[in-house]
């Protein structure tokens, strides 16, 4: 019988990789505290209406990457998430989150497109994401790209650099949009299938289409920094104020519009050029219509979200290993087990990670289990230490001799060995 494998483009991260997730989340969550921001927790399936409403029904995301498919038991369409502004919008409306003020928010966790599968680029993919809700920035635009500078930073993270657009309101984008269909039109004969689509629906993602025929038409049109008015410029003006004060880097980037349709005036994303085609490892922008356009009260918004799997790639072999046991505690002659059984529990009492060897064997296998578990020590527990109430400390890593410890100073002696 053929075995049954995992979805297309859903993956395990086994215990060799989850530790490196282990070590990368419990800096981010460290990092999310340090700057205030509180966690909240949505359901990985929402009513589809929620991300047709929120993301746009003329996006890639809406029209071919979501898992959806109707509750036969009460006729409603529902969807995997395959992103988290929307449910986080929708949980703060939907709750009253903002009623005594704005909100600093994270969330982490699975999300889902039907893409094509390929490095980078996964069908199941995870998150951080964080958003600030009722702030109108452009102070809290600023704070998340330092947040983010200050994250790659601490991880250790060279070649991430931040492309940045203002992308104005919704009603300079529709006069721009006018201006850009007119040249695109013109140029008709020279648009991609894609773009040609997009004419209609989404013509401002022509923008940064990939397809050079397209690009060239793309370099002659009119630019959308030429329809902003002056509260638009001037939101800008705050941002970059703020970034060139800490002295933060990035490259003014007219084409990035972000895939997502809810956003207005500030957009960015950052890039790793170590990745390949995949490289945008974390993006976003200000939402400031999306309170209202799901229904609530009217609120500004800004926020982003990183793509874990990326950032690990980044990250790469070197990462501190959480894992590994302090101890792994051999034991072999008549009653060792029981000892053994209780001074175990009893060293993880006092915070150690120790590894009890089970399931029987000879002393020299059970030396041999030692050795691969990478626990920096063996205890080795035999009828003569269990006579004398003593362990004998054997230091796997580094070559110095063993010693007998009496049980009471065995933890003293493992923390500071
Ligand atoms: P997004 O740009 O669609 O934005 O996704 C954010 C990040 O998720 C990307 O930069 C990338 O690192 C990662 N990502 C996206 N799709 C995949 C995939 N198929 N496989 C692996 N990684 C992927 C959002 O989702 C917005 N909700 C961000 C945001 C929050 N804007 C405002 N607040």
């Amino acid at each position: 019988m053929n075995p049954i494998v995992g979805v297309k483009g859903m993956n395990d991260i086994l215990p060799v990789e989850s530790e490196t997730w282990l070590w990368f989340e419990a800096r981010i969550e460290a990092w999310l505290a340090r700057y205030g921001y509180r966690n909240i927790r949505m359901p990985l399936v929402e009513q589809t209406g929620l991300f047709s409403r929120a993301i746009g029904e003329a996006t890639d995301i809406v029209e071919k990457e979501m898992y959806s498919w109707t509750d036969p038991l009460n006729d409603e369409r529902l969807t995997l998430r395959p992103e988290g502004t929307a449910s986080c919008v929708r949980a703060a409306i939907e709750h009253s989150l903002l009623h005594d003020g704005p909100k600093r928010l994270w969330y982490s966790g699975p999300m889902y497109r039907h893409e094509r599968p390929q490095k980078g680029r996964y069908r199941q993919f995870h998150q951080y994401g964080v958003e600030a809700l009722g702030y109108a920035g452009p102070d809290v635009d600023a704070e998340h790209i330092a947040m983010c500078a200050a994250l790659w930073r601490e991880l250790g993270l060279e070649g991430i650099r931040l492309d940045l657009n203002n992308i104005g309101s919704a009603e300079e984008r529709a006069k721009y949009r006018a201006a850009l269909v007119l040249h695109l039109e013109k140029h008709f004969s020279s648009l991609d299938e894609d773009a040609r689509r997009r004419l209609k629906t989404n013509p401002l993602r022509t923008l940064d289409s990939k397809n050079p025929m397209v690009q060239q038409v793309v370099a002659t049109a009119p630019s959308l920094a030429d329809f902003l008015g002056k509260e638009s410029q001037a939101h800008f003006e705050g941002l970059r104020k703020l970034l060139d004060q800490e002295r933060i880097p990035y490259r003014l980037n007219g084409r990035l519009v972000r895939g997502l349709d809810y956003y207005n005036l500030t957009v960015f994303e950052w890039i790793s050029d170590r990745l390949g085609a995949q490289g945008t490892v974390c993006g976003g922008g200000r939402y400031d219509g999306l309170f209202a356009q799901l229904g609530g009260k009217a609120a500004p918004a800004t926020g982003f979200a990183m793509g874990v799997e990326r950032l690990i790639a980044l990250l790469g072999a070197n990462q501190a290993k959480t894992g590994f046991p302090d101890a792994y505690v051999v034991h072999s002659g008549e009653g060792t087990l029981e000892f053994a059984f209780s001074l175990s529990e009893s060293l993880r009492q006092q915070g150690l990670k120790v590894l009890m060897h089970a399931g029987g064997g000879s002393f020299k296998s059970q030396m041999k289990k030692a050795d691969a578990s990478e626990a920096r020590i063996a205890l080795l527990i035999g009828e003569d230490e269990l006579k004398a109430g003593k362990v004998t400390v054997k230091p796997l890593r580094t070559g110095e001799p063993q010693v007998q410890v009496a049980v009471a100073d065995l933890a003293t002696t493992i923390k500071e060995s």
